[in-house]
Order: C-alpha cells, then structure tokens, then sequence
C-alpha cells in the first residue's frame, strides 16, 4: 500500500457510537469465572464504560473450557444475578443478560447432547476454537448442533491464522453467523488478523460485531475503534445484527 494511501486510510473519522448496535453479545463481565472480570468491581466499571459507549444491553460470555473454564449454566446465572442486583443497586439502567462462550473441544460433543448450553435470542450459541488448530470434526459439531437446533455464532473468526477465505466462505455458506471483534479493526492483535478483519468486511461476511472486553485496558481502547474506516463500512452496510439481540 502506498505511503499517502495508507495514511488517508487510516486517518480517524468522526465517531460512531454503538447505540447504533443497541447490544453487545461478547464480553467476559461475570466476575472471577474466566479470565476477564475479577472483580465485582471491575465488572461494574466495564459495564459502565460499554454502557456510556452507546450500548444499551449487555450479553455477556464467559468461556466453557472443559480444562481450564469448567463454568456450568447454574454459575454463570448466579454469577449475572450478582452483576445485576449491584446494578439495580447503583442505578445504571443496562439490560444485562448472560449465555457462554463454548470452546469446542473433545467434551463438547457431550454437552451438545446434555441440552443444557446457554443460547441467547433466538437459539443462537457462541462458539470459539483454539487458535492453533480446529478440532478435526469441527464442520460436526456445527452441523449437530444446527440439527439440535441452535444457531451458530463463530466468535472472532478473523483471529483463526488457520483459517483462510475460502474457509469462511464455506462457513458462510453453511449458515454459521461470523462475530468479529472490534479491536480487529484497530490492529490490537496484529496487522494479519486487522487485513483479514478488512477483507471479510468488505466480502459481506460478518454477522455480528462484539467487544470480547476482558478488562479496563481493552474497554479503553473500543472509542478508538469508532472512528476506523472498517467500523463506518461496516454500519453502512447494514448487514450488522446486534440490534435484533
Ligand atoms: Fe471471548
């Protein structure tokens, strides 16, 4: 890319704001489950900080890791239901709602057939994978559990160095809704998975677009994220869910 080409690109715009996506449906607020909030206070200020971002409702995600996140329905509802008396209790009027985040490993087949995940709206389960490789019945488990009845969101599929174009197409082509995280579009993870997070814009393939806010130190960084060319692109394509959540 050409030097002045590369800067016109990404010189900032204004600021769009995500009222515009009403809802966020990935983020780690339930405190000292995962590896995002470990507190409930620091749960209430990035709550607080989405919310005076222009989000209005909150879904949020925490990982189920048969290894490391052994988190069952039943702790991450009372989980929400903490989070939530605290925010009746200090006034903040975000809707906050609680699902998973399901990484697919070699116990998830079971828990498909156990019927106890947690969805969101209209049956839709998140779902993520490890970044080295996809398990080898990935394509599997995604057409068991559209069988089962769910509908697949893939969490940050720009994030996958395993996974190509033509891979996403397919995934697209097979009815499994792709969720980018927002700090893609700034390069928080690197310039491959930033070029990658532009190219499936510009190819119509993302559904939904979420925060994956873990800590403070990323919800600092999501204002910056309004004023990408890549996040305008992406409201004017109208092609962006989150509102329907
Ligand atoms: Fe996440």
């Amino acid at each position: 890319m050409a030097n002045w080409f590369k800067k016109w690109f990404e010189k900032p715009l204004d600021p769009i704001g995500f009222d515009c996506l009403k809802t966020d449906m990935h983020s780690h607020l339930i405190p000292a489950i995962d590896d995002g909030a470990t507190s409930l206070e620091d749960s209430i200020n990035m709550i607080k900080a989405l919310h005076e971002l222009g989000y209005q409702k909150i879904i949020t995600t925490p990982h189920v890791m048969s290894d490391f996140y052994k988190n069952t329905p039943e702790m991450i509802l009372g989980g929400l239901e903490l989070v939530r008396a605290e925010l009746q209790k200090q006034n903040i009027s975000v809707e906050l709602k609680a699902a998973a985040e399901y990484y697919l490993d070699y116990e998830f087949e079971k828990k498909i057939k156990t019927g106890k995940l947690l969805t969101f709206c209209d049956n839709y389960i998140l779902v993520e994978t490890s970044f080295i490789e996809a398990p080898p019945n990935f394509k599997e488990l995604i057409f068991q559990l559209q069988l089962a009845g769910y509908k697949v969101i893939l969490a940050h599929p720009e994030r996958y160095p395993f996974m190509s174009m033509e891979d996403y197409e397919d995934l697209q082509s097979r009815s499994v809704f792709m969720q980018l995280n927002l700090l893609s579009l700034i390069g928080y993870y690197g310039a491959d998975v930033q070029n990658k997070a532009n190219k499936m814009i510009e190819q119509e393939l993302i559904s939904f677009v979420g925060t994956d806010c873990h800590h403070m130190a990323h919800a600092a960084l999501y204002e910056k994220c309004q004023t990408t060319r890549a996040w305008h692109q992406l409201v004017k394509s109208r092609k962006i869910l989150n509102h329907t959540l």
